[in-house]
């Protein structure tokens, strides 16, 4: 069996919901606390015994790649001043031995599309996805609770929780057989409530068969005008077994406003600095 060593990240999109804080950087650059969204998905990718992480990048990408590089500049200065910690920080960014990849995709044409990207570097190899604008608070993380039951049964896995049937739009929305993890027999990108074949969505986070890609080529542009993963995952389904798994965790919708501040404040009350001192202010509103 191929263990799972590369995760895709696809973060070419354009946050226009976060407009204007995303006009001139990515979305996934945007800090709960003090880390950006990006940096969680990656360390939930290490965790998971993951070591190539492949970026699919479009529009200001730059501050992505410098994030996960060496800076020099703020090296040295924090060095100079003698801010050993803080330097730590900065250099732990990356942990040693992860290899960052960075592909172009060079139009917007759909999720599904990224992800066929990154086929020349993913090439024959069971491989992972995270979409970091769903942050999910997980111990242990979502990647590595999937990847447990991909070795299990060897087949994809898609991360799945129930959502509100008026959200189903928002959403891929699976039918399984009811079984957990459940294999799944439907799937539809952003259906409308009375279409829904159920309440069981798709949040960001996969570990898919390399023969993905073979179906990826053949999709045409579904919901949206979009190239679908989801309809890359029903062309795949047809054709070996796909599962369902309910993670255990928190998910936080970061890519809304809503579900950024919720995880602005949940993160805040447990962060280790400034917690205490959040929580009481919380009290005190
Ligand atoms: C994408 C997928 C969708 C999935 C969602 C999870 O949609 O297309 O199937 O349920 O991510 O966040 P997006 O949020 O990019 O519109």
């Amino acid at each position: 069996m191929k263990r799972v060593r590369k995760c895709v990240f696809p973060v070419a999109g354009m946050g226009s919901r976060f407009l204007p804080a995303t006009k001139a950087s990515p979305k996934e650059m945007m800090p709960v606390v003090d880390k950006p969204l990006i940096q969680y998905a990656v360390e939930e990718a290490v965790e998971a015994g993951i070591t190539d992480m492949i970026f699919i990048t479009g529009r200001n990408k730059r501050t992505i790649e410098d994030h996960f590089d060496k800076a020099y500049e703020v090296e040295a200065e924090l060095a100079a001043r003698g801010k050993l910690e803080l330097l730590e920080l900065v250099q732990t960014v990356v942990p040693s031995r992860i290899n960052c990849i960075y592909i172009r995709q060079p139009e917007p044409l759909g999720l599904g599309h990224a992800v066929l990207c990154a086929e020349p570097v993913v090439y024959d190899e069971p491989f992972a996805i995270i979409l970091a604008d769903d942050l999910i608070d997980a111990a242990p993380p979502v990647i590595s609770q999937m990847v447990k039951v991909y070795e299990q049964h060897q087949c994809s896995v898609l991360g799945v929780e129930e959502v509100p049937r008026e959200n189903t739009r928002q959403y891929g929305i699976v039918k399984t057989d009811g079984s957990e993890p459940g294999v799944v027999s439907a799937m539809i990108e952003k259906p409308l409530p009375k279409d829904a074949p159920s309440t069981l969505a798709v949040v960001g986070r996969y570990i898919l068969n390399p023969r993905i890609f073979h179906h990826l080529a053949g999709v045409q542009a579904g919901a949206g005008g979009e190239i679908q993963l989801t309809d890359g995952i029903v062309a795949l389904m047809r054709e070996e077994k796909v599962l369902a798994y309910r993670f255990q965790g928190k998910r936080y919708d970061c890519g809304s406003k809503l579900g950024y501040l919720k995880a602005t404040v949940e993160y805040g009350k447990k962060h280790p600095e400034t917690g205490a001192a959040f929580s009481a202010y919380l009290k005190s509103l």
